[in-house]
């Protein structure tokens, strides 16, 4: 039996890349003054996330999760929310009607806030700091004032996730994701790449479609799916005070759910089986989400999942599985092979970004295209052999023309990194880049269901 679950129980565990606050009464305060604020979103959503999961984990979808590697204070703007929200809706589209599976959408936004680091102090412009572990810590500033985590930064994070939840919200449900609305999504700069005239040809044939559905009677006041659209929310529950402060229970079902984000994630670094992280997981009822790197092993990674999802409710645990591209091919078989053979029920993801991270010869932290794309080929080549689904994909992207990550259509070089390098934490892809790894995947996907259902068919003939 396992021991009783509070939502403060994780604090008798070991916790992991928790800051250091000069006064917890200060931490205390907070947390009490936000656990009286409402709720960001509501359990019902949350469960109906997990259906849409479910769904996924059964072959029957695909999930997309992405945004930026840290949300900042500074970066807080309209334009930027609007334009990773419209990067990840043309994406979907992509994938839907590239490869006719549903796309559930969940963004890395509205509370994607709190970073772990891999050490505790960092050497920047030739000064050693405490590490900056995202604003709802600390700051970024290199001074040894900035650095020092400040609990008041809860309230301005969940200020500002409450924000940019309205603006998804109306983006998603008032209009602006109406699908006779694709060709306006594409951007200024991403109209002139190729990604760019792909869309815009798929847009054409998208119209032509919708006529014809028109033609028959099907039409956005018939069904409100072609106005509007389904778009979640997410983030690593890094800062267990602030995700205990909205931890609260659901007055329909009465069970706990964490209400400050659709689905959260352990991250990699935070995944002991005996870990404040687990423990405080395992008690919610959302969705949840485990990265796994490369040094997951298959015994404990069934450990966890007994931990997360002991009844092996579908759609409750995705996998996000984030090897690096030269790994994948032999890390990745022994944990899906362990898994199937137990009968768990979980969403396989690939996170294609935090294994490829590289220091580039002008000193910049970046991921080259290739090896992003190589990852996910190889993970959909994996469960080719295994006659698996690839259910989901992880990135870290945003709808801005940076230049953060090498190569694709553009060919961003090593030398031109410096041009527009935005990020607070990791290197993101652009809006151009993620476009064209969504009509790469989307091939993908095609032939993969393509395969499936000659399978089912070939199946069906011999039963006859
Ligand atoms: C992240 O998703 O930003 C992250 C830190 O990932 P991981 O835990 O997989 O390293
Ligand atoms: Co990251």
């Amino acid at each position: 039996m396992a021991e009783r679950w509070t939502p403060e129980s994780w604090k008798t565990r070991t916790v992991k890349q928790m800051p250091v606050y000069p006064d917890r009464t200060k931490v205390d305060a907070v947390v009490q003054r936000l656990s009286t604020y409402p709720p960001l979103v509501f359990a019902g959503e949350a469960r109906r996330l997990k259906a849409a999961l479910a769904d996924a984990a059964a072959g029957n979808g695909f999930l997309l999760q992405g945004g930026d590697c840290a949300e900042s204070f500074a970066e807080f703007h309209p334009n930027n929310i609007r334009d990773t929200f419209r990067v990840l809706l043309q994406m979907a589209i992509v994938l839907t009607f590239g490869a006719g599976i549903p796309v559930v959408k969940v963004g890395r936004m509205a509370g994607q806030f709190a970073k772990p680091r891999s050490a505790d102090y960092e050497t920047v412009e030739g000064m050693e700091l405490p590490s900056y572990r995202g604003d709802i810590i600390n700051g970024f500033d290199p001074t040894p004032e900035a650095r020092i985590p400040d609990p008041e930064r809860m309230m301005q994070a969940y200020t500002q996730a409450a924000a940019t939840l309205n603006l998804l919200r109306a983006f998603a449900q008032g209009g602006y994701a109406d699908l006779h609305k694709v060709h306006q999504w594409t951007l200024g700069f991403v109209e002139r790449s190729p990604a760019g005239e792909r869309m815009r040809d798929l847009a054409n044939r998208l119209d032509e479609a919708l006529a014809f559905m028109a033609a028959c009677g099907i039409t956005a006041e018939t069904t409100p799916q072609i106005r509007e659209t389904d778009f979640f929310t997410s983030h690593e529950a890094l800062l267990l005070p602030f995700e205990q402060a909205l931890t609260r229970i659901d007055s329909t079902t009465g069970e706990w759910y964490d209400v400050s984000a659709h689905m959260l994630w352990i991250g990699d670094r935070t995944r002991q089986p005996d870990g404040a992280h687990v423990e405080f997981l395992r008690g919610v009822r959302n969705p949840i989400g485990l990265k796994c790197g490369p040094t997951t092993d298959p015994d404990e990674l069934l450990r966890l999942i007994d931990l997360l999802n002991p009844a092996n409710e579908p759609g409750r645990l995705t996998l996000i599985v984030r090897m690096g591209a030269d790994q994948v091919a032999d890390k990745f078989p022994p944990l899906l092979r362990r898994v199937q053979q137990e009968g768990r029920v979980v969403v396989w993801s690939c996170d294609p970004m935090h294994g490829n991270t590289i220091k580039s010869s002008s000193g910049y932290k970046t991921r080259p295209f290739e090896r992003v794309l190589a990852e996910a080929r190889a993970f959909f080549a994996v469960h080719q052999a295994e006659g698996t689904h690839a259910g989901g994909v992880h990135f870290e992207l945003t709808g801005q023309d940076v230049t953060e990550c090498t190569g694709g259509a553009q060919a961003i070089t090593d030398h031109k990194l410096a041009l527009r390098y935005h990020t607070a934490c990791d290197p993101r892809l652009n809006a151009s880049q993620s476009l064209e790894l969504a009509f790469l995947l989307a091939e993908e996907l095609k032939s993969a269901r393509e395969r499936r259902d000659a399978d089912r068919r070939a199946a069906a003939r011999a039963a006859e």
